[in-house]
């Protein structure tokens, strides 16, 4: 595996840039879900606060991907493709991955929201899969390996009788919007990488209610859980540091 990327003082700064301003993007999409909205639409309001930023979304065209912004509903796990007649209903489960390059520098970062009322067993899926980003960061830090952060997710989401989704890991992130390493969200026997300061990286545990088995549709990027069970995604882009991580993509 090539090396992992130690980013210099001004290329963090950057990466900082890069992230809040996509912290914002989310801020901003939030306000967008509804029952009504097309995800089409959703995608045309991404684009435009990416590039209102002074910014250029990465999705766009990463190995043909036609948007700004993967939106995945329900039993989507992640990459669903914003279309004008997929519309979000009362009580949907909808996942947003975005991404957008700065002076350069990638920021990458996914929330799942409900659409208006949905059932405690859904809010229950995507809590535990946000707290278990959270779990997981608190081995984020120089001195720690890779592998403690997907074993710390792991442990957190098991006993839930959740799915970790294999198929699709966490990365480094930076010039590029994916760099070495991998990062599972399961559970690892050896403990990989020592972490330094310095290294960016892209956490993002898929958890399905049912089995973490997934399926690829037809149109070549939707991906879905196996059994159809609902799906949660959480990501954030992080920066390893001596001390506790600082969470690039949050305000
Ligand atoms: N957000 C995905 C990731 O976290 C990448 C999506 S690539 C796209 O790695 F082509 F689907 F946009
Ligand atoms: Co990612």
């Amino acid at each position: 595996m090539a090396a992992v990327t130690i980013k210099s003082a001004e290329e963090i700064e950057k990466m900082r840039r890069a992230g809040r301003l996509l912290a914002r993007v989310h801020e901003e999409l939030a306000k967008a879900i509804r029952p009504g909205v097309s995800t089409k639409e959703i995608d045309t309001v991404c684009e435009e606060l990416i590039r209102g930023y002074g910014c250029t979304p990465n999705f766009l065209n990463y190995e043909g991907y036609p948007a700004s912004v993967c939106v995945s509903v329900n039993e989507e796990v992640v990459h669903g493709i914003p279309r004008k007649d997929r519309i979000l209903r009362e009580g949907d489960i909808v996942s947003l991955d975005t991404g957008l390059i700065y002076q350069g520098y990638h920021s990458d970062a996914a929330r799942t929201y409900g659409v208006g009322q949905i059932s405690q067993e859904a809010e229950k899926l995507i809590e535990v899969t946000r707290e278990s980003f959270f779990q997981g960061i608190m081995m984020a830090r120089a001195g720690k390996h890779l592998h403690d952060i997907s074993n710390a997710i792991a442990d957190y989401v098991i006993p839930y009788g959740y799915g970790i989704v294999h198929d699709l890991v966490g990365h480094g992130i930076g010039t590029k919007l994916h760099e070495p390493p991998n990062i599972p969200n399961f559970p690892q026997r050896r403990r990989g990488i020592r972490l330094k300061a310095g290294m960016t990286l892209a956490i993002e545990p898929m958890i399905n209610i049912g089995t973490g088995e997934v399926d690829w549709l037809d149109d070549g990027w939707t991906v879905v859980s196996a059994d159809s069970s609902l799906s949660a995604h959480y990501e954030n882009t992080v920066l390893i540091t001596d001390g506790e991580p600082e969470i690039l993509t949050l305000l």
